[in-house]
């Protein structure tokens, strides 16, 4: 989700004004994905990498985080999302912690879509740790039962927004066959027809997985 700070910035505002509009696109888009019968939505809301920003910005992003969290849960069980974090959630504020884990328990038995969030994620920090937690009794499957994304299905369609066109430490290991669409459309700007336009792309490809053309 790229794209919030240019998004205030074209508009005069402060960068944190993107990063709550931003949150209103996720929250819109999860609604979307829901009424398109999408099973599984992740969000890469804030990676390793983004607790090197100026610590102003850092805090600004754990606060509008904090309050999500809180403002979310009614919505989210209302809709049944079942919603839980992957990354490492050691790095947070044990308050903003406990309020993740308890949204985490009052939404897991949300049938509608499957929704994760990514928060101090990063593709090289997943691989590391679950290859530490195998390592005495390492396989691939039991290295992709460690993965964050264990009981998740296969990663299909990443779209990034904001116009880079880098995984930027997503999930490296995931994306292998991940089909990918980059679009300039600024996050806060990223609308339902822009979702509809990223599927209709998605259908017209073919995955072959390195097989023959069929
Ligand atoms: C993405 O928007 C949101 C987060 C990384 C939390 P950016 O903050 O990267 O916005 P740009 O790239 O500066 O426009
Ligand atoms: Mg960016």
């Amino acid at each position: 989700m790229d794209g919030n700070g240019r998004w205030a910035k074209k508009r005069g505002f402060p960068r944190t004004e993107g990063h709550r509009q931003g949150l209103m696109t996720a929250r819109k888009l999860v609604q979307n994905c829901i009424s398109k019968k999408i099973p599984q939505l992740t969000l890469f809301a804030f990676s390793q990498e983004n607790f090197n920003r100026p610590p102003q910005e850092v805090n600004a992003l754990l606060q509008i985080f904090s309050e999500a969290v809180s403002a979310w849960q009614q919505e989210l069980k209302k809709n049944g999302v079942r919603l839980r974090f992957i990354g490492e959630l050691e790095r947070f504020p044990k308050a903003l912690r406990l309020l993740m884990n308890s949204l985490q328990n009052q939404t897991k038995t949300g049938q509608n879509i499957s929704l994760a969030v990514a928060v101090g994620y990063s593709g090289r920090w997943d691989i590391l740790q679950a290859a530490r937690r195998t390592a005495d009794n390492f396989s691939e499957e039991s290295f992709v039962a460690a993965l964050a994304t264990a009981d998740m299905p296969p990663l299909d369609f990443l779209i990034r927004t904001g116009g880079e066109k880098r995984i930027s430490n997503f999930m490296l290991w995931q994306a292998a066959y991940a089909e990918l669409y980059f679009t300039d459309v600024l996050w806060p700007d990223f609308s339902d027809d822009d979702l509809q336009t990223a599927l209709d792309s998605f259908a017209d490809r073919e995955r072959r997985f390195g097989h023959l053309s069929r």
